[in-house]
């Protein structure tokens, strides 16, 4: 298959500088010639960037950055349509989780053009379903999801013209969640499988139901992985853990049996911050996640599929 890679070096969204060195951490463990071993053609196209903008001013007077978020959001739309258009399966590389609410929207607008529902596979501590309204840090990466949806207006960014139907949406490995969050959570039936529910039925009793919803649907199916999602102790480069994620042996299983399932047309990776990592050790755990996602297997054995 064919992959295209970009980079979306964005920092804005979050609280402490670092996901800007995100796309080339994962440059510098390899990540390229990863799946080039696998027999994918990879084309990097880089690292995007955004023009200075003047600032501009919302009644919430904690959102920092709104100018450079409504400039990241509707260049991303456009570039991860394209890259969705143009590859089997684009890898999105933040960044910050902002980076989302550029690139969900891109690959809804391909799949509409395809005819094809779009499902998410949302792998995140957080379910970052805040809007400009009732963000308390904010940091707007912890945004995406509600405009991926369509939840509220997020003016001054673009309108969503490609929002997704919230029941598409699967959520795993949540353990923070804030008060207008669990409210939306509750409005939308949004499925959320936090950590407690993996704890009680494993990663895979939710992992393949979803998958057959997506299949008997013909959906295309969007994966977005924040590294927060894992647990802190081997996945440590990220600036809000939280104890108790997803561990290696889970992350892994859930990477392998997204491969195996052939669904998976677009993935994200974000929230990576190399400054506070210890020789690039948690891009070298993107990377081979990555690697598993795309075929990487320990044995030959026999393709099953969910
Ligand atoms: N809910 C918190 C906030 O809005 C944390 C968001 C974390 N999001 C993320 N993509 N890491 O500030
Ligand atoms: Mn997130
Ligand atoms: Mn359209
Ligand atoms: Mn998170």
């Amino acid at each position: 298959g064919t992959s295209i890679i970009l980079g979306a070096p964005i920092q804005i969204g979050a609280s402490q500088p670092g996901c800007i060195m995100g796309p080339q951490s994962l440059r510098t463990a390899g990540f390229v010639q990863a799946l080039t071993e696998l027999g994918w053609k990879v084309t990097d196209q880089g690292d995007l960037s955004i023009p200075p903008r003047a600032p501009i001013a919302h009644p919430n007077k904690a959102i920092h950055d709104l100018a450079e978020a409504s400039a990241w959001v509707e260049l991303l739309t456009e570039r991860a349509y394209a890259a969705a258009r143009d590859s089997d399966l684009p890898i999105f590389m933040g960044g910050d989780h902002l980076m989302s609410a550029g690139t969900i929207p891109g690959v809804s607008r391909r799949a509409a053009e395809l005819g094809r529902p779009l499902f998410v596979l949302w792998l995140d501590a957080h379910p970052d379903l805040h809007t400009l309204d009732t963000t308390a840090s904010g940091n707007l990466h912890g945004t995406p999801m509600a405009y991926a949806c369509g939840l509220a207006d997020f003016a001054p960014y673009p309108p969503n013209a490609h929002p997704i139907d919230p029941r598409n949406v699967c959520m795993m490995g949540i353990r923070s969640v804030d008060t207008a969050e669990a409210a939306r959570i509750k409005e939308t039936g949004i499925e959320v499988n936090d950590m407690r529910a993996i704890d009680e039925t494993g990663v895979m009793a939710p992992l393949k139901a979803f998958l057959a919803r997506v299949r008997a649907a013909e959906g295309i199916l969007h994966v977005s992985f924040d590294v927060d999602f894992l647990d802190p102790s081997f996945a440590p480069a990220v600036g809000t853990t939280v104890p108790g994620g997803a561990t290696f042996r889970e992350a892994h299983l859930i990477m392998e049996t997204l491969g195996d399932s052939g669904l998976v047309a677009s993935l994200d990776l974000v929230e990576l911050n190399p400054f506070l990592d210890e020789k690039g050790r948690t891009a070298k755990v993107l990377r081979d996640f990555t690697a598993s996602l795309f075929g990487r297997r320990v044995l030959d054995r026999m393709t099953r599929s969910f």
